[in-house]
């Protein structure tokens, strides 16, 4: 044999081993992005959600998928699953998807496919709340800012610009699931749509326009033809063949509006979100299983935890009025990704009770009886013979004997046992057999060194500053691309003004709708004032050391987040709108409200882009202790290593006041632990009526401390960490820490 036939025949094996390779591997990848492909054919009756053909209770959990980074969302998906959730429940966040009209993105934080797809990968299925209106206190309720400034526009009512607006992009969501191929009936994990939220208490506020609306919504939403039932949270109106659901801590009395849908509740609060100024809400896991108990027990089929994993706000995400950073929600999964115990486990094990009385509960109603004071009893018996029963106490002071089939069972206050065959309590939910853990910050054990660089105070006369008669409102001139805008004006003081010889300085008072303010005099500092958390109104009143000649007044208004929800909320302003006067000049009130004024959009450091690796160094910043003096306006920055392994990773920003933190060009927030929690911390118990309001931690401590620094965002060497503060504070005691359980 030549030589030249044995190249041939080697060629030829070569060839067919790549052909094999590549086909195996083609197999492979077909069958791991196509698993489980499975179509779901979805349908209701008044017992519950049927998935081909069987009648199922669902537990679900909200996760929204930019409150947490691509990188996390495998390990939270997996997390929820084994804690016995079926469903995951997300908003779909339309200023996220549209910052500019028609010009969508879906990458990152904000890939919903990929989030989608990473969930059906899970096994797990999907209810998706298109709204587009949210609440879910993120900036807007969701909605572009932009479309605030649609001529003619007026949110959540049949007007048409806003339903022309409101169309396209559920229209553009359902068409990209579509494409994807995400649907139940095309083998797809979405099992549930939402339309609109929560809107029942504004139709029934606005009478027959909001009535219309509800008609339009729901007529749009079914001509989308998706294949799955649509739902519409908190509005007993919702036409056939919408379901509509319950939200609250508590939903056993609810009934959906036609006997022939499920009983659904599409939010159980977990616990609460924080507000800056705000303590923290603790809801007890005994308190949330026995509510879900007695949702199942009384016909409920799907219930699910609002939120299973909180996360973060990250970026500028967060509603008015001063949401925090923070949206841990004391939700099963901590903002971090690790479990909240005993919550998470005491759930996974009521889940495993529910789930061995599925095949009764989805096949009978309960026959109920009432054995003693506080007592009651609901027994399950299927045609086949199986039998479940939940036995409950209400007292929320007393444990109780209750007597069932002559058998006495003991219980505590405030509790529901479950009996899967009407035998064996395999579940009580006072009683918590799951471990429980404490997470701690510990130091990472790296050093931070800081440079700092001090914000420019801008001027009226400078040329790129816009100069108008009167005070303009704040968002129209941000477009919300900033929380900041300079109010700025000159003040002439003559030589002959009475003040300049007694000393009795004048008084500046500034009125303005929210959040906050830095009011600068000649370049210094003259004081801080926000809004309170009943409102976002302020105002500065302070003595100003005014000279004779020309002063510059710069006022710092600062946005907090806008409002997310509410009656017509798109009206509502923000800004140094006025008056601003000055009292105790010659001619007693100097009203500055309609003279000329300089705005300027944004910070300086902000247009400089000094948060990025790039733009950072285009500026100087001074090294060592210079920044220690508490400085307002003052950027921040520091390099460092990741520090090694898996934990989760976090700044204390106890020494700092107000801003804004990035990684890496990322933001992680806004940091205000200068608003301190103000409330009653009292005791907490589990048992009796549950509010947002009972079990509060955190008083007179900083509403939120820490902050998440996604490892996701990091590389092993060099991360630049920036902070913005409005105040001053003490970088140098800024520590990075682990999150450890
Ligand atoms: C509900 C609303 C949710 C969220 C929740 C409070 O009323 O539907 O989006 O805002 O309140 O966390």
């Amino acid at each position: 044999m030549g030589s030249s036939s044995i190249w041939g025949m080697m060629r030829t094996k070569v060839l067919i081993v790549t052909l094999l390779f590549v086909a195996f591997n083609v197999m492979v990848f077909t069958l791991l992005y196509t698993f489980p492909s499975v179509r779901s054919n979805v349908s209701y009756d008044g017992k519950a959600f049927i998935i081909n053909g069987k009648r199922r209770i669902l537990v679900s959990g909200s996760i929204h998928y930019p409150r947490s980074t691509p990188g996390m969302w495998p390990d939270l998906i997996q997390k929820a699953k084994d804690g016995g959730v079926d469903v995951i429940q997300t908003y779909v966040f339309w200023n996220g998807h549209e910052p500019s009209p028609g010009q969508y993105h879906f990458e990152g934080r904000f890939d919903l496919v990929k989030f989608i797809k990473t969930v059906h990968q899970a096994g797990l299925y999907v209810h998706l709340r298109i709204g587009p209106h949210v609440c879910a206190e993120w900036n807007f309720g969701g909605f572009p800012v932009w479309l605030k400034y649609v001529p003619g526009i007026e949110f959540r009512t049949n007007n048409t610009s806003f339903e022309v607006a409101m169309q396209r992009f559920v229209e553009k969501v359902v068409s990209l699931m579509k494409s994807e191929k995400l649907f139940g009936p095309q083998g797809g994990p979405i099992i549930m749509s939402q339309i609109e939220n929560e809107y029942g208490p504004i139709e029934w506020e606005i009478g027959a326009p909001g009535t219309n609306y509800t008609l339009w919504a729901a007529k749009m939403a079914l001509e989308l033809d998706t294949g799955v039932p649509w739902i519409m949270c908190k509005q007993d109106t919702a036409p056939d063949p919408i379901i509509d659901t319950c939200n609250g801590f508590y939903c056993e009395n609810f009934h959906p509006n036609k006997p022939y849908k499920p009983k659904m509740w599409t939010e159980a609060w977990t616990g609460w979100f924080t507000q800056f100024g705000e303590t923290s809400t603790h809801r007890p896991v005994e308190d949330l299983a026995f509510a879900v108990a007695r949702f199942v027990q009384n016909n409920g089929s799907y219930f699910n935890y609002y939120m299973y994993h909180g996360g973060t706000n990250l970026g500028r995400i967060s509603a008015g009025l001063f949401v925090a950073t923070s949206y841990d929600y004391d939700a099963p999964i901590d903002e971090y990704g690790l479990l909240n115990e005993p919550k998470w486990g005491h759930l996974r094990n009521l889940h495993k009770a529910i789930k061995q009385c599925e095949p009764v509960l989805v096949s009978s109603y309960p026959n109920i009886s009432w054995p003693g004071r506080n007592q009651e009893v609901h027994a399950f018996t299927s045609k086949t013979g199986e039998c479940a029963a939940f036995l409950s106490n209400y007292d929320p002071m007393y444990p109780t004997n209750l007597t069932f089939r002559n058998v006495q069972y003991e219980l505590p206050p405030w509790s529901i046992s479950i009996l899967p065959d009407c035998k064996t309590v395999v579940y009580n939910t006072a009683i918590i057999t799951s471990k429980s853990s404490t997470a701690q910050m510990v130091p990472a054990g790296v050093e931070l060194k800081w440079q700092s660089y001090s914000e420019e105070i801008p001027s009226a006369e400078d040329n790129d500053a816009l100069k108008v008669a009167g005070l303009l409102e704040q968002t129209n001139l941000t477009r919300d691309n900033t929380d900041y805008l300079w109010y700025l004006i000159q003040v002439n003081i003559s030589s002959n003004e009475g003040f300049l010889k007694t000393g009795q300085w004048p008084q500046l008072t500034v009125m303005s709708a929210g959040h906050a303010l830095n009011v600068f005099i000649n370049g210094k500092w003259s004081g801080s004032v926000y809004g309170s958390l009943k409102s976002p109104k302020l105002t500065f009143r302070g003595y100003v050391n005014l000279r004779a000649g020309v002063n510059k007044i710069s006022l710092l208004s600062i946005t907090v987040g806008l409002p997310n929800g509410g009656l017509h909320y798109e009206k509502w302003n923000t800004g140094v709108l006025g008056p601003v006067t000055l009292k105790g000049v010659n001619e007693g009130t100097r009203d500055l409200s309609n003279q000329r004024w300089s705005y300027k959009v944004g910070l300086k450091g902000e247009s400089l882009q000094l948060h990025t690796i790039g733009g950072s160094s285009s500026v100087k910043w001074v090294e060592g202790s210079a920044f220690a003096q508490k400085q307002p306006l003052t950027w921040h920055r520091a390099t460092f290593d990741a520090p090694k392994g898996n934990d989760p990773l976090g700044l204390d920003m106890a020494s700092m006041a107000k801003g804004e933190v990035w990684i890496n060009g990322n933001s992680i927030g806004r940091h205000w632990p200068g608003y301190l929690a103000s409330g009653q911390c009292s005791g907490c118990s589990y048992n009796g009526t549950f509010t947002e309001k009972k079990c509060r931690r955190n008083c007179g401590q900083p509403s939120q401390r820490w902050y998440h620094l996604p490892r996701s965002w990091m590389k092993p060497r060099g991360n630049l960490l920036v902070v913005f503060e409005e105040w001053g504070g003490d970088p140098s005691k800024i520590s990075l820490v682990k999150r450890t359980v």
